[in-house]
């Protein structure tokens, strides 16, 4: 038997449908995308930038749709199906309304985390925490955004303990609307930086539009800001004036209620003692880096006042693994020894680049290795870019490598800032960079690959995976 998400008729009524044919008993899942459907999921067409899923309403029919949900408007061009159909004025509006009746009937503590970098990495690791005190549902991937968002609640199983979402923008005005539809009791923002910069005039206009997921935080519910970033009494304010009730800090701040009292960073962990509230606890965090242990701090605080139960809460922070792009680390064979690839190709903005080429910094060597940063452009930062990718110069300095690789275009202006002070190489693409790059690995070096996700550096790990076997753990 397949697990009961909705019936037809709670959707149909949530989403003010007009049924044609009986609708389902059951359905399981919500799909928008007729390739990954399974059978007994309900079916959204949904107009994206390049595809329309009305487009694809008999594939999804033929992999099982247990309905397919499509706009008025197209309707007459999908000709006779057998299939349930359930007709809307407009299939995201239809999702959304979904979403609402689904916020709606929970039980469970919902959670919001939007922030400049680590909302994922932050949803993750709330995933694996909570799930030792209750029943998960959390974002896939980074589903983040206007269908994202609705399509995360509209999934959300009606038994729910925690819900865990990760909503996100690139331009002010976008999270408003995500949030009000989700109503948090608590909400995070993990940091303000300068990611999609381009679209705004300062830190100060990102931040502003961060605050915004203040505005569907539910009466009597929570805010859990970065005491240690620079914008945290800008942020504190926004909180207060949109009327969130309780506001708290994370961080190392001596002010802060989620606080850092002492933390060792070794190679392949970190090991923290932190007074959560009125809470002392000690846990061992899975993945290395000062950025994980900010998130984790943040973790620990939406645990606490989620109602989670802290000592397994800490004790899954022990098991948390680093994601595909976002820190995962490999070891490859080569030459009768053993290299480190540090994956962080998924995205980069000037903060994540410094925690990253941090890691780096500390990540052990082998007898005779090198440190070798592997930097790609940062993209979406408009007019400030030149300035940003210049200034990434600094932390690479302090980084101690012995070598960097780079490539894109908007980078080349560190290419020229540090060439004749360490050894660099710069190609203007990924592709053009990798033959060299990755001939070059020997025994005991630590490769660090990080980009924006559009510049390509996913394809570099890919052949450095492909040339080199993983090493026995
Ligand atoms: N607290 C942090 N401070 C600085 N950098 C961080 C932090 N957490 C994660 N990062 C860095 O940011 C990168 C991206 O992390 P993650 O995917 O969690 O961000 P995101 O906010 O979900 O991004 P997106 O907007 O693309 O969904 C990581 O690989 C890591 O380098
Ligand atoms: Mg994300």
């Amino acid at each position: 038997m397949t697990a009961l998400l909705w019936t037809g008729e709670e959707m149909a009524r949530a989403m003010e449908a007009r049924p044609i044919h009986e609708p389902p008993a059951a359905v399981s899942g919500i799909s928008i995308d007729s390739r990954t459907l399974k059978p007994g999921d309900a079916f959204f067409a949904i107009k994206g930038d390049r595809f329309d899923g009305h487009d694809y309403a008999t594939a999804a029919a033929a992999a099982g749709a247990s309905v397919l949900v499509v706009s008025e408007a197209r309707l007459p061009a999908l000709g006779r199906m057998t299939v349930p159909i359930m007709v809307v004025d407009e299939v995201l509006l239809g999702l959304a309304r979904l979403g609402i009746a689904a916020r709606e009937r929970t039980k469970g503590q919902i959670i919001a985390v939007t922030g400049s970098a680590g909302k994922t990495t932050t949803k993750e690791a709330l995933r694996l925490v909570l799930a030792a005190s209750g029943k998960v549902h959390a974002s896939a991937a980074s589903f983040n955004n206007h269908w994202g968002v609705p399509l995360t609640l509209a999934r959300m199983p009606a038994d729910t303990d925690f819900g865990v979402f990760e909503i996100g923008m690139n331009h002010p005005g976008e999270i408003e609307p995500l949030v009000k539809l989700v109503r948090p009791h608590i909400a995070i923002i993990t940091l303000i930086a300068a990611a999609h910069l381009g679209f705004f005039k300062d830190l100060d206009e990102i931040a502003h539009a961060k605050a915004e997921i203040f505005s569907g935080v539910v009466k009597g519910g929570h805010a859990l800001l970065n005491r240690d970033d620079a914008r945290y009494k800008l942020l504190h304010k926004l909180a207060g004036q949109a009327g969130v009730s309780h506001i708290h800090g994370f961080g190392a701040h001596d002010r802060a209620e989620v606080r850092l009292l002492n933390a060792k960073y070794l190679d392949d962990a970190s090991l923290v003692t932190a007074k959560v509230f009125d809470e002392e606890v000690t846990a061992r965090i899975g993945v290395p880096g000062r950025h994980m242990v900010q998130n984790a701090l943040a973790v620990l605080g939406a645990a606490k006042l989620a109602g989670a139960d802290m000592g397994k809460a800490c004790e899954a922070l022990s098991t948390l693994q680093a994601e595909k792009g976002r820190g995962q680390r490999h070891r490859l064979k080569v030459g009768g020894g053993v290299f480190t690839l540090i994956d962080e190709s998924y995205n980069a903005n000037p903060t994540s680049m410094e925690s990253a080429l941090d890691l780096l910094a500390s990540a052990p060597l082998g007898d005779g290795g090198r440190r070798i940063a592997v930097l790609g452009d940062m993209l979406e930062l408009g007019d400030h870019s030149r300035e940003l990718h210049m200034k990434l110069a600094g932390p690479v300095r302090a980084s101690g490598i012995d070598r960097l690789f780079l490539a894109g275009v908007e980078i080349k202006v560190l290419a020229d800032a540090v060439v004749n002070e360490m050894d660099c190489e710069y190609e203007e693409t990924a592709d053009g960079l990798a033959g060299r790059l990755i001939a070059s690995a020997r025994p005991g070096d630590v490769f660090m690959v990080k980009s924006s996700n559009g510049i390509g550096f996913s394809r570099i790990v890919k052949a450095f995976l492909d040339k080199y076997p993983h090493a026995e753990a």
